[in-house]
């Protein structure tokens, strides 16, 4: 494994580590509505007792979590794999009975998969295998694919809109941490803030022409947030960030300068990972080129292959691909 793929499979580790259900933001709820909640469900409906269904690139286990949701008398059994360290909260919740129906294996990657030959009836993957080597992953999913199994997937779609919320995302996220930006300035902030907590601290600041001259420019950069926001597009992470600033700052006053300046690291390091995942996200998007040599290496396995572009209320999603039997 290449030093890329460790950084992606520890970004991703603290990703699922948060416990956020899944990777599509706020827009959707755990267990999906909308046009992808259709796709999963049609494709969880024709699953036989004694069949098995495999998850590629699961993260916390979303679609097995539909899955179970959609077919909760179903006792067909579900693996989840990722090579991230998945360990998803919500499996403690379950009912035994449910408990036993689901395997989810972190630290696994789909190039080469712990399992025998031909065993799966249902081959899934949510915005996940065209993030791996999926010439090598999509061979492996046919590998272990049963006789006249089937494959769902939704890919990401190069002209998505998640994809060019990603795109908006990553120039806001460029933005607040650009040199002397939002996020550099509020570091500097962080040792007047904890003086300020005190009459004798605030007597230095009034005399501290640096510190008032920090401030000035930190007053500057909010002005200009403030002007961003009024036409941003995909705003989230702009006023998520004023708002932990915000935090920072009453941190430092009633903590002091190291707890001010751990709180802002933190925000500093999410914001990178964040660039990372959605820098990713648009690199791994299926154009229709590749989205045509994603198909044919399904088709590879015997299977009738197609992808079809999925939206839901006027906006695109990604690529529902379906792969079939041939009769
Ligand atoms: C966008 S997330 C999708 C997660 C989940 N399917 C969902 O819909 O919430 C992409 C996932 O792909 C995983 N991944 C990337 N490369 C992989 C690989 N080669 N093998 C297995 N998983 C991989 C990442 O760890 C990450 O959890």
């Amino acid at each position: 494994m290449t030093s890329g793929a460790d950084e992606r499979r520890d970004l991703w580790s603290r990703y699922w580590a948060t416990g956020i259900p899944h990777s599509c933001g706020t827009t959707y709820e755990a267990t999906y509505g909308g046009a992808i909640g259709t796709f999963w469900r049609e494709a969880f409906s024709t699953l036989a007792p004694v069949d098995r269904v495999l998850d590629i690139a699961t993260g916390n286990a979303a679609l097995p979590r539909l899955l179970l949701s959609a077919r909760p008398q179903l006792p067909a059994a579900c693996d989840a794999v990722d090579a991230a360290a998945v360990d998803p909260d919500w499996l403690r919740q379950l009912e035994p009975q449910q408990r036993q129906r689901l395997h989810v294996h972190g630290g696994v990657r789909a190039e080469s998969l712990p399992f025998a030959d031909g065993v799966f009836s249902l081959v899934i993957s949510q915005y996940g295998i065209e993030y791996t080597d999926w010439p090598v992953a999509i061979a492996e999913a046919l590998r272990v694919l049963a006789p006249r199994g089937r494959i769902r997937i939704l890919a990401h779609h190069a002209e998505s809109r998640p994809v060019m919320l990603a795109g908006h995302e990553i120039e806001h996220t460029d933005w607040l941490l650009q040199h002397d930006g939002l996020v550099d300035l509020a570091a500097g902030m962080i040792e007047p803030m904890a003086r300020s907590a005190s009459a004798q601290g605030r007597a230095s600041l009034a005399t501290d022409a640096a510190a008032n001259q920090l401030r000035q420019r930190f007053n500057d950069v909010q002005t200009a947030l403030a002007a961003r926001l009024t036409t941003a597009q995909c705003p989230d992470v702009l006023h998520e960030v004023r708002d932990w600033v915000a935090q920072v700052f009453r941190l430092a006053t009633t903590g002091g300068v190291a707890a001010g300046t751990q709180a802002l690291d933190q925000i500093r390091r999410g914001l990178v990972d964040s660039r990372l995942r959605l820098t990713d996200l648009r690199r791994h998007a299926l154009d229709e080129v590749t989205v045509r040599q994603f198909c044919a290496a399904i088709g590879q396995g015997g299977l009738h292959t197609t992808a079809v572009p999925l939206s839901d209320q006027g906006h695109l999603l990604g690529w529902a691909v379906c792969a079939e039997p041939m009769n």
